[in-house]
């Protein structure tokens, strides 16, 4: 019997010492430099983010729904106008096309890695789609090529929500290098999680990273002269010099989530749960684990087995509880649309814990209450 009484979905207090001291440095120099708002400390995120994700321009934005948001902006997205996109996903995707006056147009994911793919997306397209903004949910990449070969084929650009995703690979490219417009978040909770709300857009077009650098600063270019609408969308130094050191981390930090991710699924496999239980399914060349979301099948399983895991001090989330295209502000650009796979996800899915310094001990005992509850279902 484990001793462990409590294991956290993520626990953000778990900072090696050498990082602790790396990050009250970073705080210091950006006290003592007087420069909070751009600046050197994000001209050299921005270079490093630029290189690590292969892309020639990344861009510090206020966080990764403005990410998102200034993405749309850039294309000249706005009313009358349609953005396919998965329902089975975190709020900000829809909202934001919501925002720029547009329509999201929402489409099913595939059973087993959650992404959108071509084929759906296909079946959505009219002739006022003007953007595809597939999400690469959990960490791992969508199925790029045939997304991007149908977009390039009716001229429709794509940006990625790479929200979740940053440092995941397709086919040996980083997620959001490989559409127009590409877009991180650095909400704490992610693989690179800033102290506060933080984002990041990537671009390979010269032409489009002016533009959103320019919307960044409400438009202004030269300053206090505007020929577009930009807002303030702007990172601050103090996150963007919190954020490096902990770029040279990310890599060590995601060797642990796979190796996190790899214990679980032999673990779960071992116990022979058969189809009570869906594992997550790899896919792509790089998944990086955002969170490992585990599939119970059937009629209110999984709402016992959190219920019983939270019983036992077990954090775990539903990501995510109701879909897109049955939430109450969207039933105009929905109607009565039916989206059996992103329903039948949002009634069956449970994240658990897998962050980088979740202990070996901790995590068998997240297993084994698992394996336990689902065996007396
Ligand atoms: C898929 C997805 N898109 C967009 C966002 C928005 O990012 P943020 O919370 O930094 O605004 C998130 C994260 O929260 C996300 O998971």
């Amino acid at each position: 019997m484990s001793d462990i009484k409590q294991v956290p979905l993520l626990d953000l207090r778990r900072l090696t010492p050498d990082l602790e001291l790396e990050l009250e440095d970073a705080f210091r120099r950006v006290l003592k430099s007087g420069h909070f708002i751009l600046g050197p400390e994000v001209e050299a995120l921005e270079s490093e983010c630029a290189a690590y994700l292969q892309v020639k321009h990344a861009i510090g934005v206020s966080s990764g729904t403005d990410a998102l948001l200034i993405a749309l902006m850039a294309l000249g997205i706005g009313a009358g106008d349609e953005v396919v996109c998965p329902s089975y996903t975190f709020f900000a995707t829809a909202g934001t096309i919501a925002r720029t006056g547009a329509r999201p147009v929402f489409v099913d994911c595939d059973a087993d890695s959650y992404n959108i793919e071509a084929a759906a997306i296909e079946r959505a397209i009219t002739s006022r789609t003007r953007a595809l903004m597939p999400v690469h949910l959990f960490g791992q990449s969508a199925e790029m090529h045939d997304i991007l070969a149908l977009a390039r084929a009716r001229r429709i650009p794509v940006i990625e929500d790479a929200a979740q995703a940053l440092g995941a690979e397709y086919r040996g490219k980083r997620a959001g290098s490989l559409g127009e417009i590409g877009c991180f978040s650095f909400f704490p909770s992610k693989n690179l999680g800033a102290l506060g709300d933080a984002g990041l857009v990537t671009s390979n077009d010269d032409a489009l990273a002016d533009k959103l650098r320019v919307l960044r600063v409400h438009g202004g270019k030269p300053k206090y002269h505007h020929s577009i609408v930009g807002g303030n969308f702007r990172i601050d130094a103090l996150q963007a010099a919190l954020l490096r050191p902990k770029l040279r981390r990310l890599d060590g930090w995601t060797a642990a989530r796979q190796h996190n991710a790899a214990l679980y699924t032999q673990l779960f496999e071992a116990a022979g749960l058969g189809g009570k239980l869906g594992l997550p399914v790899v896919r792509q060349t790089r998944h990086i684990f955002n969170q490992y979301v585990i599939r119970v099948r059937g009629e209110g399983r999984r709402d016992h087995l959190q219920a019983e895991l939270k019983r036992r001090g077990i954090g775990t989330e539903v990501y995510y509880p109701v879909p897109m295209h049955q939430q109450k502000c969207f039933a105009e650009s929905a109607g009565q649309q039916a989206l059996p796979v992103s329903e039948l996800a949002a009634r069956e899915t449970l994240a658990l814990p897998i962050f980088p310094e979740l202990t070996e001990a901790e995590l068998r005992h997240v297993a084994a209450a698992v394996v336990e509850v689902l065996r007396a279902q």
